[in-house]
């Protein structure tokens, strides 16, 4: 397995660094490092206990064994990097593997119940991800699918078809593993929610699709990526200090794009707190150079991209002419054309999407975006507005039930 990632945050960005400032962000260096070596939330850089992968095989070779379908629940931080992934590991059309489900990610009622309805003759069994045991959309999920369990099966059927991936003693989900001795997992207390990549509650989905054991070992290599993720996140905020309060992470592979929505809660939350903070976007290209590359290229000038580029995807030949190839031509030439309308371009390059580079880069801006927080001078592990969303969802269902309308 080839393993090679390169970073360029010179050649297209040079024309737009201040000198000075960077030097001032880059002198920060010890104080950031310590404020992150001191975090209580980095339990994602501690060692890994690799008894979990093996418990998590086990598992996913019985429910392979036992069942027709697997319906993972979860949203946010425990929904978006096993989807990130799972798109990047599987074919574009079927491929005949096991079947894997993701609900409870919005509240849509067609969606639920068509999956209710669609589960209805599968054999099925599902792991409900919430590490708090009380976002909204996930439970609603649960209670649907908790409906259509009770109905089809008995309860020591129940007990082996409800997973549970939560946090080690606190929430609703926790209390139910204990009455009901159902399987589960932990999230634990020092790892949140965007953070939770190389946990169970990422790693469980993810082993149905690609080799979880080399995920892992790529991430712990990726540890070691400090002084590059803290470039990055020095140039990002170098960037901010110029007007470019946007930051475009741009693919050129459609099942890359669920990776640029993880990298956008990555970013977002860690960052977008007290006024501050980049406003992450994504593109894919070369569709979206046919809708936002006008904007991009002429328009308002705040932002700057990250172009992830993937130097070999499938050699599949049109005219004569290597697709694959043309695709890093247009790249280029994107990167030179956007560059030379005043738009600053970050480069970050893998020989090809396995495992190990994936992991690695994951580690790479896990590790940057919370510098990135410090640097911001904010928390880059709380997320107290997503809080302030749920409060209000939760005082208006109260209000509701004032009304005597208990359902939702
Ligand atoms: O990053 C976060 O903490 C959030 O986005 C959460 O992951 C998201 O709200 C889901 O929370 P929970 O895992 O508690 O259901």
């Amino acid at each position: 397995m080839r393993n090679v990632i390169k970073f360029d945050f010179k050649t297209y960005v040079n024309n737009f660094v201040d000198d000075d400032n960077m030097n001032k962000i880059l002198n920060r260096k010890a104080e950031i490092y310590n404020k992150f070596n001191n975090a209580t939330m980095i339990g994602w850089t501690e060692e890994f206990n690799k008894r979990l992968l093996e418990d998590i095989l086990n598992l996913r070779d019985y429910i392979k064994n036992n069942y027709d379908c697997l319906v993972i629940l979860g949203i946010g931080g425990s929904f978006l990097g096993s989807y990130a992934l799972k798109n990047m590991f599987t074919k574009y059309f079927s491929d005949n593997s096991f079947e894997v489900i993701y609900a409870g990610c919005d509240l849509s009622s067609k969606y639920l119940s068509e999956l209710i309805e669609y589960l209805d003759n599968k054999n099925f069994a599902v792991n409900v991800i919430s590490k708090s045991g009380t976002t909204m959309e996930t439970m609603i999920a649960y209670d649907a699918l908790k409906q259509l369990i009770r109905k089809k099966y008995n309860s020591e059927e129940i007990k082996n078809r409800i997973i549970i991936t939560t946090d080690e003693s606190v929430g609703k989900l926790r209390e139910e593993v204990i009455e009901n001795d159902y399987k589960s997992f932990i999230i634990p207390s020092n790892i949140g929610g965007r953070y939770s990549l190389i946990t169970a509650a990422h790693l469980l989905p993810l082993s149905f699709f690609l080799d979880i054991n080399n995920l892992v070992t790529g991430f712990y290599d990726g540890l070691s990526l400090t002084d590059e993720a803290y470039n990055y996140a020095c140039i990002r905020r170098c960037f901010f200090d110029l007007g470019k309060y946007v930051e475009n992470f741009c693919v050129f592979e459609p099942n890359m794009s669920y990776y640029t929505e993880w990298l956008k809660q990555l970013f977002g939350e860690t960052e977008g707190k007290e006024k501050r903070g980049i406003f992450p976007v994504s593109t894919l290209y070369t569709r979206d150079l046919h809708s936002l590359g006008q904007f991009i290229q002429e328009g308002n000038p705040i932002i700057f991209e990250t172009f992830i580029k993937v130097l070999n995807t499938k050699n599949f030949y049109v005219n004569d002419k290597n697709l694959n190839n043309l695709n890093g031509i247009v790249l280029d030439s994107v990167v030179n054309a956007h560059y030379s309308g005043g738009v600053a371009c970050n480069i970050i390059e893998i020989d090809e999407i396995n495992e190990m580079n994936i992991g690695k880069l994951c580690a790479f801006f896990m590790l940057s975006a919370a510098y990135s927080g410090y640097l911001f001078d904010v928390d880059p592990f709380n997320q107290p507005g997503v809080e302030v969303y749920k409060k209000f969802i939760r005082d208006n269902l109260d209000h509701f039930k004032v009304d005597n309308r208990n359902d939702y």
